[in-house]
């Protein structure tokens, strides 16, 4: 019996070694095709439970998806990083279980259509769900055939992905933190910048911060502070931070001052000057633009923008706020980060601005859904550069709301070659450096730049300008190596009797140029032999809106997440989109972090119909405030809305929902909407912080954090014979009771990141540090004691019992609580007999799994609490040694044991040589235990 046990023990000790290196080594075990028929990965979320596998082919490249979870699993190819004109695959198990798989796309934040085809741009390979991960392998046409509903796959450099998952199988809206986005370098072409921002040693850090403003009622305001680079001849920008700041701030850029103008210095540390109107900003060359959507930048190795007094020493910050609702009160001191060192780069960045710097005097058509605005930089312009040529490595585009698509053309010697930039369903709110495949640029290249705005909604001419209700057009260039021209443009001069040309010129801006060289061109209008269109080989109808999966007749949803945690449904019975009036249903769903939150019918809060949504007084449902606001002011109650909560409404696992019906929502006394739009307009807001609650409908709120606007095609809304759509999984919301709410998912992430961190390092301490050693045993008892309360407090909140972890944990609070007593039985036993008895071999033993077990379950904890690869491999290795010498000690101490006491021999003989530790040196954990 004894060996018995003594080779069990052995045999835990190598299994578990195995087990915690094998971890440590391989976490992705659970995705269940071949990996290696793949040569690109990357994990799409933050806790690597989404994996994305690729090979890059010639026609066709093949891509495997997996995801720790057993729904609808979707991922799509984005031109920016939003749902818009993705081309989406997805793959999810029916109602026979079988494994289904569709091209879908998505025309807007709303549910991807099923596309048309079927074969070709997409083709299904294989697919797993089961026990709890969804996974699939397709092949994906890497050029197009139709880009109005499919995408290229951009296969030598960085792809927008987006994903969305699901826990159950029905096409619905993904849920919060069930859909995320990544811009992943597919191929191998050269990058010279990442959107990643790591810690950067070596670096010192420049943060330019705008003086505080109190931000205009005024829908735009733009303003303008000075500020001194930090001194030395020549300095380099090595990485980029933007920092958070008000949800107001609508974009900021920095630009470097050329060749200062008299008394422009005198702004420096003054107050912002926001009178946009009148001032004009002298500085032209463009370093930076913050704008929604964007993250940090860092360059590569070997690689910065360069900037001091060789070059520039002030630049100009410019922030533009854009303030519809007219808030009061409103503070703002907008900042942004450079890291930089003043070690000369290998390789020097500079930037080349295209588009139209005439931001004014140039009007779009209204009411077309595609109207172009292409401004030119002529080859009078590019035969400056040096004669090698320079390289783009990225290009930003910028333009306003009515932004649709826009392109960077090049044309060279008469003839379209591939063009610089293109993008398509360009999104405001998704703004980012795209990384160019570096595309090498000749001096005398010709480029077109082209901006495509959606004005269907406006009835006037849409003018360019600073304000967000006009339009821009820009493309900011970031090639090396830098050289002298800013800006590559032209101008319309109109005609004027001072003029000393009239008509449209070029223009070009130099840094080390006083004034911009203006001159007419030829090339301004010249023809040139364009490229064959591609991509534009569309099946002449597109079917409209197939149903999702499952859905025969029941009514049609269509539901947005403006933001990943907050969502928005609506139905729109037959009945009331065919008669212009009547019910329609909505729901509003968000986390109970969120204070409140609005859907509102309309463009702006002062024209909108909204409906609020906080938590009630009693904190098991919502409550429901229809409101409209007065110019700027608060919203109050709207006593004329005529809605009512319906089933299905209330709080539970951490989110509120109020499911309702508008039974007057076609109009009220600031506008009204068609429920046959394809185009709806809608507001949503919301404020995160504790909860109102309150039943009053028109408790005082305090002012959002973030708003936003989407449409809604509400043809796709319409159908079913359902009244409220949204019972059903939304509907069973009271079997969660209200305590489990306010114990784990009321608590914020970051102490809810706490507590896990203090578990698993009061856990650690204890298994891998103290009990092995056998040292302070009544010190790491308390340890463990105090690590398993938090875990138990962890898992009954947030519903993990039946974890294997939480198991263990628990079998191991028991048989450690009762070590102690068994010990003191032991030692008593111990010191009458001189032998080891039963109850000696029961505390021993257990006593030593215990710590192994212990040791284990810090694996499978690390696992549960999806930490990050280092913390994973460093226990891995930590713990396995400790595992291993913690085995080898008692090993050799037991063969020790066996040869000093043959276990045969009555140990009565020689009782007082040993002392009742000897054997268990350096090994139980009861050691000093009384
Ligand atoms: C800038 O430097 C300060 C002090 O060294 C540091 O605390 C801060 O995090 C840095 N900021 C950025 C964006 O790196
Ligand atoms: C344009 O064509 C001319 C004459 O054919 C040639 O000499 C020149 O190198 C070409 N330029 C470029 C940029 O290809
Ligand atoms: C530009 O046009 C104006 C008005 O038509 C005219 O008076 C002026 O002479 C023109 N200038 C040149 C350089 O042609
Ligand atoms: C360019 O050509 C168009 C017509 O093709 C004409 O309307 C326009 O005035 C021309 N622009 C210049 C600057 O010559
Ligand atoms: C919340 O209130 C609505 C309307 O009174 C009701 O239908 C729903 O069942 C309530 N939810 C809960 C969880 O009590
Ligand atoms: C939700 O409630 C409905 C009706 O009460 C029931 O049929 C359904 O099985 C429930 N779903 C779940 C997941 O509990």
């Amino acid at each position: 019996m004894f060996f018995g046990s003594h080779a069990a023990l052995v045999v835990v000790c190598i299994v578990a070694f195995f087990d915690v290196v094998a971890q440590a080594n391989d976490d992705l075990r659970w995705v269940p095709f071949d990996r290696q028929q793949f040569n690109g990965s990357v994990a799409l979320d933050t806790n690597a439970d989404v994996q994305l596998y690729w090979k890059i082919g010639e026609e066709y490249s093949t891509f495997g998806i997996a995801s720790r979870s057993s729904g609808y699993l979707a991922v799509g190819f984005s031109q920016t990083g939003a749902m818009t004109g993705a081309d989406i695959a997805v793959g999810y198990t029916d109602q026979d279980g079988v494994f289904s798989f569709e091209n879908r796309h998505a025309s807007g934040f709303v549910t991807p259509e099923v596309s048309q085809d079927q074969e070709g741009n997409m083709r299904f390979k294989e697919g797993y769900q089961a026990d709890g991960v969804t996974a699939f392998i397709f092949e994906k046409k890497n050029k197009a055939s139709c880009l109005e509903t499919q995408a290229d796959v951009a296969v030598t450099s960085w792809q927008w992905m987006i994903y969305a998952f699901s826990q159950d199988n029905s096409f619905s809206q993904h849920g919060p933190g069930e859909n995320g986005k990544k811009y992943v370098r597919l191929g191998n072409g050269k990058v010279i910048s990442t959107l990643d921002t790591p810690a950067m040693p070596g670096t010192r850090n420049w943060t330019i911060t705008q003086p505080e403003v109190m931000i205009p009622t005024a829908e735009t305001t733009y303003c303008y502070s000075l500020h001194k680079v930090p001194v030395a001849n020549k300095n380099f920008l090595l990485a980029e931070r933007p920092t958070q700041s008000s949800p107001l701030l609508h974009h900021l850029v920095v630009y470097a001052c050329y060749g200062m103008p008299q008394g422009l210095k005198e702004m420096e540390g003054k107050q912002p000057n926001c009178e946009w109107e009148t001032f004009s900003n002298p500085c032209s060359g463009f370093v930076t633009e913050w704008a929604p959507g964007m993250s940090g930048r860092t360059f590569e190795p070997g690689y910065g923008k360069p900037f001091g007094s060789e070059l520039y020493e002030y630049v100009m910050f410019e922030t533009h706020y854009n303030n519809p609702e007219g808030l009061e009160g409103e503070k703002d001191a907008a900042s942004y980060t450079f890291l930089y060192n003043d070690i000369p780069v290998e390789t020097e960045i500079g930037t080349l601005t295209l588009g139209d710097l005439q931001v004014t005097g140039w009007f779009l058509e209204p009411g077309k859904e595609l109207v172009p605005h292409s401004t030119v930089c002529t080859p009078e312009c590019t035969r400056k550069w040096p004669s090698e040529g320079i390289t783009a490595v990225s290009v930003f585009h910028h333009m306003h709301y009515r932004g649709r698509n826009t392109k960077v053309q090049i044309i060279r010697n008469g003839t379209e070659i591939s063009s610089l930039s293109s993008l398509r369903d360009f999104e405001y709110g998704y703004q980012f450096s795209k990384s160019l495949d570096e595309i090498k640029l000749l001096p005398g290249d010709k480029f077109i730049t082209t901006c495509e705005y959606d004005t269907s909604k406006d009835t006037e001419p849409v003018p360019g300008g600073l304000s967000s209700q006009e339009e821009m057009c820009f493309a900011w260039v970031d090639y090396y190596p830098a050289n002298d021209v800013l800006a590559c443009t032209q101008f319309d001069l109109g005609s004027a009797a001072e003029n000393q040309i009239n008509g449209t010129v070029a223009v070009c801006m130099e840094s080390t140029a006083e004034a911009p060289d203006v001159v007419p061109s030829a090339y301004l209008n010249s023809t040139f032999e364009s490229l064959p269109v591609t991509g534009d080989n569309c099946p002449a109808a597109s079917s409209p809106g197939s149903n999702p999966p499952g859905s025969s007749d029941e009514a049609a949803v269509l539901s947005t997440c403006p933001e990943t945690e907050v969502c928005f449904s609506i139905h729109v019975p037959r009945e009331s989109a065919s008669s212009g009036s009547g019910d329609i249903y909505l729901q509003l769903s968000a986390p109970t972090t969120y204070s409140w939150v609005a859907l509102a019918q309309g463009t702006t809060m002062t024209n909108a119909n909204m409906f609020l949504m906080y938590s009630s007084a009693d904190g098991t449902n919502v409550t429901l405030s229809p409101r409209n606001a007065p110019e700027h002011s608060m919203p109050t109650r709207n006593d004329a809305a005529n809605v009512s909560l319906l089933e299905g409404s209330g709080i539970s696992d951490g989110r509120m929902t109020a499911n309702f019906r508008c039974s007057n929502c076609h109009e009220w006394s600031s506008g009204g909407m068609s429920f046959a739009s394809d185009s709806s307009d809608w507001l949503y807001a919301y404020r995160q912080g504790p909860s109102i609650v309150s039943d009053d409908t028109n408790a005082a709120i305090s002012i959002h954090d973030r708003h936003g606007v989407f449409q809604w095609n509400l043809s796709r809304a319409t159908g079913g014979s359902k009244l409220n759509p949204f019972t059903g999984a939304a509907g069973n919301t009271t079997s969660n009771s209200p305590a489990s709410v306010s114990g784990w998912e009321r608590l914020s992430a970051t102490v809810r990141r706490r507590f896990v961190q203090a578990h698993g390092a009061l856990a650690a301490v204890a298994f891998v540090a103290i009990f092995p050693t056998g040292a302070l045993l009544i010190f790491g008892y308390t340890v463990f004691v105090a690590a398993a309360g938090l875990g138990i407090f962890m898992a009954s909140s947030s519903d993990r019992l039946q974890e294997p972890h939480a198991i263990i944990g628990m079998v191991l609070l028991a048989v450690f609580f009762f070590m102690p007593f068994v010990g003191v039985v032991h030692h008593k036993v111990f010191g009458k007999v001189h032998k080891r008895t039963w109850w000696s071999y029961s505390h021993i033993f257990v006593g030593r799994f215990g710590v192994l077990l212990g040791m284990i379950n810090g694996g499978l904890g690390l696992q549960l609490a999806d930490a990050g690869r280092s913390p994973k491999i460093a226990y891995g290795v930590l713990g396995g040694l400790m595992g291993v010498v913690y085995c080898g000690v008692v090993f050799f101490g037991e063969i020790r044991r066996g040869k000093t006491l043959p276990r045969n021999v009555a140990t009565v003989s020689k009782p007082k040589q040993l002392g009742p530790d000897d054997s268990d040196r350096a090994a139980s954990p009861e050691r000093r235990l009384p």
